[in-house]
């Protein structure tokens, strides 16, 4: 019996509603403006996530960030892309910033465990200590967004997440049944799983590095700097599971790329900094992975509708259109007075985004 034509041709072009990056860094200064072109070239919104030196912890900050960034988006990309802020939850943030923070339109705050990742010295220290905070996020509708790993020195790197979901998000939702919750950058089953069984009112983002790549990739051929980030990859079966998610069709699950940008020689360092670098060619990479499962036509729900309806807000109404074209990421790109490598610099993709 002959083959189908759609099945024996691989699709080679793709037409999916604008994204959104619900899980970003962008930094500030010369850093910010170096990387923010990337991201509001291909997507409509992203999530701006407030660990910067000082962290952006008050409504006031956020703002003045949020104009920061505007301010550094290039003539043509001006007016096609919104910054979403997030305010970095402390011990100290008091109740009543949360009013503040709504009514500056303001969606969400980050939970940092102290000392987790990169830039997050001023992170909670003890989640029974900012229960009055979080009651009023409850209140006013905030979402919390959880850098969901344990940072206690005896549990191992590669189990703080399977152990954070028991110790802290477990009596968290018991406090909280009402707050929705955003567990990040995802990299486990047992993730995975918690999130599938969790209600409506948990979702999580999946970034495009944990979907195609395990810890293999760390020691590839020599110790990979530009492979690390935090959470750390985890094992095949891990990623197998992340794969499924995001391919499942599940509006739980969502793109967020945690595109976190270092300069290439704090990368290339004895205690190099956690941190990938995909917002260059963020959808081309989740493509990529989605592509790799056979489940382009998945590649629309997680990337542009899900985000936007577990955040409450009107889906976009543009189009990108993605063409199977091969393509060299450059091997490395200015970044201030620095160098920045986009992970997998010099190697070939498979999917261009048009325009
Ligand atoms: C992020 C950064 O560099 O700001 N690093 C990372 O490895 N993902 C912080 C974070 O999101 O954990
Ligand atoms: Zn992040």
């Amino acid at each position: 019996m002959p083959i189908p034509a759609a099945v024996r041709q691989p699709r080679d072009s793709l037409v999916i509603t604008r994204p959104d990056d619900w899980h970003l860094h962008l930094r500030d200064g010369a850093a910010l403006a170096a990387v923010l072109p990337h991201t509001a070239r291909q997507f409509a919104r992203a999530v701006v996530m407030p660990n910067l030196k000082p962290p952006v912890t008050t409504t006031a900050l956020a703002l003045a960030y949020r104009d920061r960034i505007l301010g550094a988006l290039p003539d043509e990309l001006r007016g096609r892309f919104e910054p979403l802020m997030t305010l970095y939850l402390t011990d100290n943030t008091p109740p009543d910033e949360i009013k503040r923070a709504r009514e500056a339109g303001i969606r969400a705050l980050k939970l940092y465990p102290a000392g987790a990742t990169t830039n997050s010295d001023a992170g909670v220290t003890d989640i029974r200590r900012v229960h009055a905070t979080l009651d009023a996020m409850q209140r006013e509708g905030l979402l919390l967004l959880v850098h969901g790993e344990v940072t206690t020195p005896e549990v191992d790197v590669f189990d703080r997440e399977a152990v954070f979901i028991e110790e802290v998000f477990e009596p968290l939702r018991a406090d909280f049944p009402a707050l929705r919750i955003v567990f990040e950058h995802i990299t486990t089953r047992e993730a995975v799983e918690y999130v599938a069984t969790s209600g409506p009112l948990v979702g999580a983002t999946i970034t495009a590095h944990h979907l195609l790549h395990n810890r293999n990739a760390l020691f590839q051929g020599g110790l990979r700097p530009h492979m690390y980030c935090l959470p750390v990859l985890k094992g095949e079966s891990h990623r197998q599971a992340l794969v499924s998610a995001a391919t499942s069709g599940s509006s739980k699950f969502f793109l967020g790329t945690d595109s976190a940008p270092h300069a290439a020689h704090l990368k290339e360092h004895a205690a190099a900094c956690a941190g990938c670098y995909t917002a260059l060619s963020a959808i081309e990479l989740y493509a990529q992975a989605f592509d790799n499962a056979g489940a382009l036509d998945k590649l629309e729900g997680f990337a542009s509708h899900h985000g936007a309806d577990f955040y409450g807000l009107a889906r976009n109404t543009g189009q990108v259109t993605l063409k199977r074209q091969p393509w060299q990421l450059p091997e490395a790109l200015a970044f201030g007075d620095a160098e920045l490598k986009p992970l997998g610099a010099g190697e070939t993709l498979a999917w261009r985004l048009q325009g």
